[in-house]
């Protein structure tokens, strides 16, 4: 019997960690310079929290969660995003004691019942970023900017960041009347599900991926046109704020985004690249949903990444390679294949990624398994090496060859290592 992964469920490989590791690394490095701190919360909540967080109407809680019955009879669900459960974690802990603005972020694997396709899996993971306690505009321009900052430090530059508002309580009444005087008029025309959002929830038609009914929303009537005073006058500091930081973006008045708690700025990060899944990144100001969970009145904002659609972008670009390690060791009969083994230790507690094989091989096979690991360097030391106590480094590139003397081996790599020559 074989088993194989659930559907929507993927493994991730050795020749993938690398990236996956590095976008996590680099993530943290930006995020921590720009004062975020890491929490981690768990995989498992009430489905209350999402159904009150996200929204009933929504897909991603009337269709997608992945939920259960624990044996106490509770309600629980494998979670779908992370924002809910940082609020009701927030609130839990009083994480507001002593910090007005609370700046975290966490990562890790979130869980969707979609129809899996390229860049959409039901276990995904998202890189998850929120600003806590600050109305903006500024902290709504800092944290685009610094999506953006991260994507470039990553790599990536063909993207295209749409950004739109959904006002507040009271210019979302009026519009929600327009839409959905708009939507009657074509009633018979959408699908069943969105004659049905129509009365409920006539901003969740925008998600609707029906071709009929993408058709009608494309004329609907735009939330801009709408926006109170105040809500005109953030939405403009934003741009402002974004022209002064040189972050391009396209003003897009159709981005409701699929989850029910936003309120003013929504935005998203596009690429051309993936298909249909074009959104590497999304998210938007929440200013209500604290204190509907019963926290402090705390006007908040942040974004989640998706992990693998970045991950897909950078494979396609085809620079992270696989990296191999620092250092081949290839010595040649017993007495260099035990010094050879001390060394290999040593070198690797000073911090150099070192490999060797402990079948005595000859110097072509050993050369051949270097060559597959990708290593950069291979230090050769047979036995007229050890007579004459000088190994030969070789670049596995140039072919150039220096020779180390033997009785100082790892202290003269590890200088080479700092020296950047290894
Ligand atoms: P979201 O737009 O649902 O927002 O997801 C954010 C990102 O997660 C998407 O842009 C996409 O890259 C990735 N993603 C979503 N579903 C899948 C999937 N099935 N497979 C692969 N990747 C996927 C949220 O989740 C909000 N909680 C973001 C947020 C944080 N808003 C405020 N704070």
């Amino acid at each position: 019997m074989q088993f194989k992964a659930i559907r929507g469920f993927k493994d991730i490989l050795p020749s993938q960690v690398g990236t996956w590791n590095r976008i996590e690394s680099e993530g943290k490095r930006i995020f921590e310079v720009f004062g975020y701190q890491e929490i981690r919360i768990p995989m498992l909540e009430k489905v209350e929290l999402f159904a009150r967080g996200i929204g009933e109407d929504t897909d991603i809680v009337s269709k997608e969660m992945y939920t259960l019955t624990d044996r106490k009879g509770n309600q629980l669900a494998m979670r779908p995003e992370a924002t809910a459960s940082i609020l009701r974690a927030y609130i839990e802990n009083k994480l507001y004691e002593g910090h007005p603005v609370r700046k975290l972020f966490t990562i890790g694997p979130m869980f969707r019942y979609e129809r899996p396709q390229k860049g959409r899996r039901r276990q995904f993971h998202q890189i998850n970023v929120e600003i806590i306690g600050d109305p903006g505009p500024k902290s709504d321009s800092e944290l685009i900017y610094m999506i953006m900052y991260f994507f470039s430090a990553l790599g990536l530059h063909d993207l295209v960041l749409h950004i739109n508002s959904l006002g507040c309580l009271d210019c979302r009444a009026p519009f929600r009347g327009a839409l959905k005087d708009y939507l009657k008029k074509y009633g018979a025309d959408l699908c069943p599900d969105c004659q049905i959002r129509m009365e409920m929830n006539p901003l969740r038609v925008f998600d609707c991926k029906v071709e009929r009914c993408i058709q009608v929303i494309k004329n609907a009537p735009s939330m801009l046109g709408f926006l109170c005073h105040d809500c005109a006058q953030h939405f403009d500091a934003l741009k402002a704020h974004l022209k002064e930081l040189d972050v391009g973006f396209v003003v897009n008045s159709h981005l409701m985004r699929g989850l029910d708690y936003y309120t003013r700025t929504t935005f998203e990060v596009q690429t051309q690249e993936l298909g249909a899944q074009n959104a590497i990144a999304g998210g938007g100001r929440y200013d209500r949903l604290m204190k509907e969970f019963g926290g402090p009145d705390t006007p908040s904002i942040g974004f989640a990444i998706g992990v693998e659609r970045v991950v897909e972008l950078l494979e396609e670009q085809g620079d992270w390679s696989e990296a191999g390690p620092d250092l081949f060791l290839a010595p040649l009969g017993k007495e260099a294949e035990n010094k050879a083994f001390i060394w290999l230790q040593e070198l690797r507690k000073a911090g150099l990624k070192c490999e060797m094989e402990y079948r005595s091989l000859g110097l072509k096979a050993q050369m051949r398994h270097a060559d597959r690991l990708k290593a950069r360097k291979v230090l050769i030391v047979g036995e007229d090496e050890l007579v004459k106590g000088k190994g030969i480094l070789r670049d596995m590139v140039t072919k150039e060859q220096v020779e180390v003397p033997l009785d100082s081996v790892v202290s003269e790599l590890i200088e080479m290592k700092e020296r950047n020559w290894i």
